[in-house]
């Protein structure tokens, strides 16, 4: 074993509390005669109410993980269980459905409908839902409240900051209640001051709100706020400690 490597144990009882649980998931890439191994058995277990942070070159696979952890790309091998689903058992269809019950997303650079407003963006994944008017004014307001974006609904997000389109972002990610939060790089296109806000906010949505939340970056003061630390190398994940985190340049 590598310097902070901690060998993953996963019991029955633990599968079934985790939030995500992958075990032994490979997943490669074919391009034409290239054969990319991006994750290469690779275990990760995150419990319900934790905040994990992955860090790790670029290309490694981070982002890829993201997608097998959501369904959005099936593993080639390995086991997926999100919130107790197993992906391989389930199709398409349901694959899509226990995403959008469980799973919210935060990108790097926002992914806001220009042509829509603020509360607009918001409401936007409650278009899936079944839900009466006055239920949906009441989840987007309250969405609204929790980021402190009240003030700013009315703004297209060309007409906001950065930081603040980021805020709408996190809004729309958690209108639907769910119970584990993705993000790719959420402070990567922002300044320091911002970037604080929006690691202030997500580690709030852990902490008050009770959320699982992953988050990728390649800032290790954003890895920081995790519980929990994680280098992608080589296909695997690494767990490692604050000062190992922060011995990282
Ligand atoms: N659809 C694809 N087809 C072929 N190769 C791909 C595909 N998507 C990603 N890759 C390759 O897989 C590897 C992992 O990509 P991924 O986007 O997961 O990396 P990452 O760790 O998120 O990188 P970054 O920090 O730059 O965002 C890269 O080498 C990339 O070129
Ligand atoms: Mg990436």
């Amino acid at each position: 074993m590598m310097q902070g490597e901690t060998a993953v144990v996963v019991t029955e009882d633990a599968v079934a509390q985790a939030a995500i649980c992958l075990q032994q998931v490979s997943k490669a890439y074919r391009r034409n005669r290239e054969h990319i191994q991006v994750l290469d058995n690779l275990d990760l277990q995150v419990n319900k109410g934790e905040m994990i942070s992955i860090m790790g070159p670029s290309g490694a696979g981070k982002s890829t993980l993201l997608d097998v952890i959501s369904g959005v790309t099936t593993a080639d091998g390995g086991q997926v269980l999100l919130a107790g689903h197993d992906f391989a058992l389930l199709s398409e269809a349901q694959r899509t459905q226990v995403r959008g019950r469980h799973i919210g997303f935060i990108f790097q650079f926002y992914c806001l409908i220009p042509v829509l407003n603020a509360w607009q963006n918001i409401e936007l994944p409650l278009g899936l839902w079944k839900m009466s008017k006055a239920d949906r004014q009441i989840r987007v307001n309250a969405a609204l409240d929790m980021v402190a974006m009240k003030h700013r609904q009315q703004h297209l997000p060309s007409e906001l900051s950065g930081g603040e389109q980021q805020r709408i972002a996190i809004a729309r990610a958690v209108v639907s209640n769910p119970d584990i939060v993705l993000c790719d790089e959420p402070t990567g296109d922002l300044n320091r001051e911002m970037g604080k806000t929006i690691m202030t906010l997500l580690r709030q949505l852990c902490v008050e709100y009770g959320k699982t939340v992953v988050v990728v970056t390649h800032d290790h003061d954003v890895a920081l706020y995790a519980d929990r630390h994680y280098r992608l190398e080589n296909g695997r994940l690494l767990e490692e400690n604050a000062a190992e985190v922060k011995a990282r340049v």
